[in-house]
């Protein structure tokens, strides 16, 4: 969809970046945002502009240790700047990729990458009046919407509450502090659970509350929510919304860690299901599982204890993409892989019920 947020494919003289054709990125910058996180920006191998909504992200094959390892990340940069696009990432604890790119990434490096996709745009860009809520490095695609607005001088009524561990823990702080000193209607207020290291810390601690959010946010049920963070994080602020009057169609977040939450909780297949199984294979685990044709391979694996990557749950992101060795399956997705990824033998386990035994490259 092209909005005021987005380019216009006619203002552009070359060539847009397109989602079955295009696949290698370069790397041309990295920074440095706080101790743990870095910005990486990527142009296309090949001249492109990339054409995408604020809110929207990339899906990344990274190969590490000579194994494909995949994973979403939410552009952090303007869709208004459209020759290049950051993401931003935070380093995880025994994070393989987030600790890849964090140690190896450096500008020159080349990545591939599937995009943009993704859902968690603005309904009404421009208009609001919005609350942006972000937990910790899940401010990345709020800050996309951040930046597109002042690029294109709009200047809804913003509050944007961004909370994370401690002050120094504060993605984007100084920018967003420079938006909010020049920004009209825009107000920012930092939630640091704590003062950390940062003796002269003067502002508020704690966490997102029903409290603070009524002297905080006082219309807030006038507002449209956009919530990014992670997944206790979110539910915590779905909750405190609805409580506090928002109505359910102006609340939204980003969902990846909540599917794959919901796929946890998955029910088990009845027995009467399981009698009807196929037996699948993942090879590189060399683990065997029954899966019912009604089921999908991801959460039948789940159940079964073999470990598949996953976001989303629905065939959009890409992330649990996996080569099928042998058999077939009814696959229903929604945009997460490309047609030359299926011709090639590739499938995603989240939307695909199987049709035979299948063999899988897990
Ligand atoms: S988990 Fe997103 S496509 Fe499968």
């Amino acid at each position: 969809m092209v909005t005021e947020l987005t380019l216009p494919t006619s203002c552009a003289q070359g060539a847009f970046w397109s989602r079955e054709a295009d696949q290698d990125l370069v790397c041309i910058d990295v920074r440095q945002e706080t101790h743990n996180v870095r910005t990486f920006t990527f142009r296309a191998k090949q001249e492109r502009y990339f054409g995408f909504e604020p809110g929207q992200y990339f899906l990344f094959d990274f190969e590490i240790d000579g194994e494909t390892h995949s994973r979403c990340y939410s552009m952090s940069s303007s869709a208004l700047a459209p020759r290049a696009f950051s993401i931003t990432v935070k380093r995880v604890d025994g994070g393989k990729v987030s600790n890849w790119l964090h140690d190896h990434l450096k500008p020159g490096g080349m990545v591939r990458g599937t995009g943009p996709t993704g859902t968690f745009t603005l309904p009404d860009p421009g208009e609001g009046p919005y609350l942006f809520v972000s937990g910790g490095s899940g401010i990345t695609p709020v800050m996309s919407m951040v930046r597109a607005l002042a690029d294109a001088r709009r200047h809804p009524d913003i509050v944007f509450v961004h909370a994370a561990r401690t002050p120094a823990d504060l993605v984007f702080r100084d920018e967003l502090l420079y938006r909010a000193k020049v920004t009209p209607n825009f107000r920012l207020l930092f939630l640091p659970e704590r003062a950390g290291n940062e003796t002269g810390w003067s502002g508020l601690t704690g966490r997102v509350s029903e409290a603070l959010l009524k002297v905080a946010v006082p219309d807030l049920a006038q507002r449209t929510v956009m919530c990014c963070g992670p997944a206790p994080f979110m539910k915590a602020m779905r909750e405190l919304s609805l409580a506090l009057g928002v109505p359910q169609a102006r609340y939204f977040e980003e969902s990846f860690d909540a599917a794959v939450l919901d796929e946890e909780t998955v029910t088990p297949a009845p027995a009467a299901q399981a009698a009807s199984a196929f037996k699948v294979t993942f090879a590189k685990q060399s683990k065997v599982i029954d899966v019912s044709s009604e089921q999908s391979v991801l959460a039948a694996a789940r159940q079964g204890g073999v470990r598949l990557p996953s976001s989303c749950s629905n065939g959009l992101c890409g992330t649990c993409k996996s080569k099928l060795v042998s058999g077939s399956v009814d696959m229903k997705h929604n945009g997460g892989i490309r047609q030359r990824e299926v011709d090639a033998g590739f499938f995603l386990p989240c939307c695909s019920k199987p049709l035979s035994d299948l063999v899988i490259d897990r």
